[in-house]
């Protein structure tokens, strides 16, 4: 009698496992946006967030700061709290973060970050973040206190979607299980793959953070099944990832575009996938790629904290498309209505823009002094040229949008000078695949 009521425990058991094996649990869905509904989404990427808890304004916090590449590190929290008054005006339905949500990963930063993103979900805005290349055991996470830099500790992944669980994983449709990737289903007829593409695992064991990125091969399969989930319930998807899909650049793009870019774009592809987001290389830039009868769009959104210091904005109407174009965040606006008192921040669209010319004509002009292959007042006219060209570059203008620089000291030295690593940055931005990277309009797709 024994033997035979084990047996039929066995028998259940093996029924149930071989049961649950063969129709997995269906996620239950259960959109707040319905389908049929227009929606906006905000993109606002690398936001870089530095608490002020980390530095003052000692030598090592000026150094750090002004050795960077025009981020605005000391007023991310004014920026930040000036986008914020800007979404409770606007009223998106959902925002998205790519990324590179701390400096480097301090843990004040990042805690302060989804404090930040918590007010934005009380507003009624759903918000969907992933991890970039600066955010997880980040070994260049410090304090900057007087003439020291103190290197502090940064979080683990664990600690990454445990602080930021109500920002799409805890909601998440199904994650990935190789990485902090995930699918979200925020409307009924748009979902977002949110693809973690950065390489944080040896972090621990480097001196300075992964810098490139990747999506594991072994993640393939679980990307395929989230297209079919999508497909079978009639929704579109939008993959979003840190590093870029495609080279966004042809001079600059290593470590910029992710390593199997040829391989996930024929995945995407073959899964019907035809808008990707991105951020990391802080440059305003929309990039298309067609292969037989199917299309691509890598729509990078440049860094919020940098000049211009905008977010991208796309809208989706059911019956025409996908409208993205970008938005400058309005800080005198918050500057105003707070009644601050800071001459930056009350001039804050020519300090930003100065303050990134600086770090551009500082940056171009150290490098061009490592070559020694210019005099004094040429390196300078140099420069200054890229550092005015950089402006409209990294703001998304190209090709005659940048014409009038042809004139200056600068690039008449590079045009008569032999090919060389600045020279051909140069020469890029006059041979572009889009003028205006700061609109595109993407059709519903017709079957
Ligand atoms: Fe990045």
């Amino acid at each position: 009698m024994k033997k035979v009521q084990l047996l039929s425990i066995i028998i259940l058991l093996i029924l149930l496992i071989v049961g649950c094996e063969e129709s997995p649990t269906l996620p239950i869905l259960n959109s707040k946006i319905k389908s049929g509904e227009e929606i906006t989404f905000f993109i606002a990427t690398d936001p870089h967030h530095l608490s002020k808890e980390t530095y003052d304004f000692g030598k090592a916090f000026d150094w750090f700061l002004n050795s960077g590449d025009g981020k605005l590190l000391h007023y991310t929290d004014e920026i930040l709290d000036a986008f914020i008054m800007e979404i409770e005006e606007r009223k998106p339905d959902i925002l998205i973060i790519p990324g590179d949500l701390t400096c480097n990963g301090e843990r004040e930063s990042h805690m302060e970050m989804a404090e930040k993103l918590e007010s934005i979900k009380k507003l009624g805005v759903q918000v969907f973040v992933i991890p970039g290349n600066h955010d997880i055991q980040n070994p260049w996470a410090r304090h900057y206190f007087g003439d020291e830099m103190i290197k502090i500790d940064s979080i683990s992944k664990e600690e990454f979607e445990k602080i930021y669980e109500s920002f799409g994983y805890k909601d998440a449709i199904t994650r990935d299980k190789y990485s902090l990737s995930y699918l979200a289903a925020p409307s009924e007829d748009v979902w977002l793959l949110m693809l973690d593409t950065s390489k944080y695992r040896r972090n621990n064991v480097r001196t300075a953070p992964e810098m490139g990125g990747e999506i594991p091969d072994k993640s393939f399969d679980w990307i395929r099944e989230c297209s079919n989930l999508a497909k079978e319930n009639n929704a579109q998807i939008i993959a979003v990832m840190h590093h870029s899909l495609m080279d966004h650049n042809e001079v600059v793009n290593e470590d910029f575009t992710i390593e199997n870019s040829k391989e996930v774009i024929d995945l995407l592809l073959s899964c019907d996938i035809n808008i990707a987001l991105s951020g990391h290389i802080h440059l305003q830039d929309i990039k298309f790629l067609q292969k037989d009868d199917k299309s691509i769009y890598d729509i990078a959104t440049s860094c919020l904290v940098a000049y211009p210091n905008q977010y991208g904005v796309l809208k989706y109407n059911p019956n025409k498309g996908f409208d993205y174009f970008t938005r400058k965040v309005d800080v005198y606006a918050w500057v105003w209505e707070k009644n601050i008192d800071d001459k930056n921040l009350n001039n804050f669209r020519k300090y930003s823009k100065d303050f990134f010319r600086q770090r551009t004509y500082d940056k171009y002009y150290d490098s061009l002094l490592e070559m020694s292959k210019f005099s004094d007042e040429e390196m300078k006219a140099i420069s200054e040229t890229v550092a005015e060209l950089n402006l409209k570059f990294f703001a998304g203008y190209r090709n005659n949008l940048v014409h009038e620089v042809l004139d200056s000291e600068g690039f008449k030295i590079l045009q008569n000078s032999a090919p060389f690593i600045v020279r051909n940055y140069v020469m890029s931005m006059f041979d572009d695949q889009k003028t205006d990277n700061n609109k595109i309009f993407v059709p519903i797709k017709v079957d």
